[in-house]
C-alpha cells in the first residue's frame, strides 16, 4: 500500500481538528495506519520553535524570523515524522502545512507567497501532500468562534484585517490550484463537510 499525504487548513476557528478525527476514522476503516502531525510542532524541535513563534511577550519578532522558524519546525517535521511515515505505507494527515505559510506570511504579513514558496522548498524537498482540504470560514467567524476560547497567542492576536487577508489568500490559492485544494464550506454540519471531504478522498486516492 502507497502512503498518502493530505494537509488540513484553514483560519484559527474553522473546525480543523474535529474534521482531522474524522477522517482519521474513516482512513482507519480503509486499512490505514494513520499519522496526525501538526504544524508548528508535530516533534520535540518543532514544539520547542512554535513555543518562541506563538508567544505573545516577542511583539518584536520581524516578519522574516516568523517565516523561518515555520519554515524550520516543518523541515524537522517532514524529515523526522513524515517522509518516513510516507515510505512506511501510512496515511499522514498534517494540520496546517506550507498553505499556512503562504497565507499568514506571505499574504497576511506581506512577504509574498512566491518567497514563501521558494523557502519553504528546501523544507520540503520531494515531499507534497497530494490533497489538502480548505476549511472556508469567514474571519470575523473564526475569531467569534475561537474568542470563547482563552489565551489567545501571538498570531489570533491580530486584527480582524490580517485574518480576513488570511481568508482571502486561502480562497486565491484554491482557485489557482484547483487539482490539489479542495475548498469546503466550514459553516455545513460537521457531518456534511465529512461527507464531502470522504467523497474527495475516494475519488482521489481509491478511484471510487
Ligand atoms: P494552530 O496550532 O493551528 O492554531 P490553533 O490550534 O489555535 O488553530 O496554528 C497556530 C498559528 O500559527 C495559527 O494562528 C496559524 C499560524 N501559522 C502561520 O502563521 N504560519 C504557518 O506556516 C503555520 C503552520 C501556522
Amino acid at each position: 500500500m502507497e502512503g498518502i499525504f493530505i494537509t488540513m487548513e484553514g483560519p484559527d476557528g474553522s473546525g480543523k481538528t474535529t474534521q482531522i478525527d474524522l477522517l482519521k476514522k474513516y482512513l482507519e476503516s480503509r486499512g490505514y495506519d494513520i499519522v496526525i502531525a501538526r504544524e508548528p510542532g508535530g516533534t520535540v524541535i518543532g514544539e520547542a520553535i512554535r513555543e518562541i513563534i506563538l508567544n505573545p511577550e516577542y511583539r518584536e519578532m520581524s516578519h522574516m524570523t516568523e517565516l523561518l522558524l515555520y519554515a524550520s519546525a516543518r523541515a524537522q517535521l517532514v524529515n523526522q515524522v513524515i517522509k518516513p511515515a510516507l515510505l512506511f505505507g501510512k496515511a499522514v494527515i498534517c494540520d496546517r502545512f506550507v498553505e499556512s505559510s503562504a497565507v499568514y506570511q506571505g499574504i497576511g504579513r506581506g512577504l509574498g507567497v512566491d518567497t514563501v514558496y521558494e523557502i519553504n522548498n528546501y523544507a520540503l524537498g520531494e515531499v507534497k501532500p497530494e490533497l489538502t482540504i480548505f476549511m472556508d470560514l469567514d474571519a470575523a467567524d473564526g475569531i467569534r468562534r475561537k474568542k470563547s476560547q482563552t489565551d489567545l497567542d501571538r498570531m489570533e492576536l491580530e486584527d480582524l484585517s490580517f485574518h480576513k487577508r488570511v481568508v482571502e489568500g486561502y480562497r486565491q490559492l484554491a482557485e489557482l490550484y484547483p487539482e490539489r485544494i479542495f475548498p469546503v464550506d466550514a459553516t455545513l454540519s460537521i457531518e456534511e463537510i465529512h461527507s464531502m471531504i470522504v467523497n474527495e478522498v475516494k475519488k482521489r486516492f481509491f478511484s471510487e
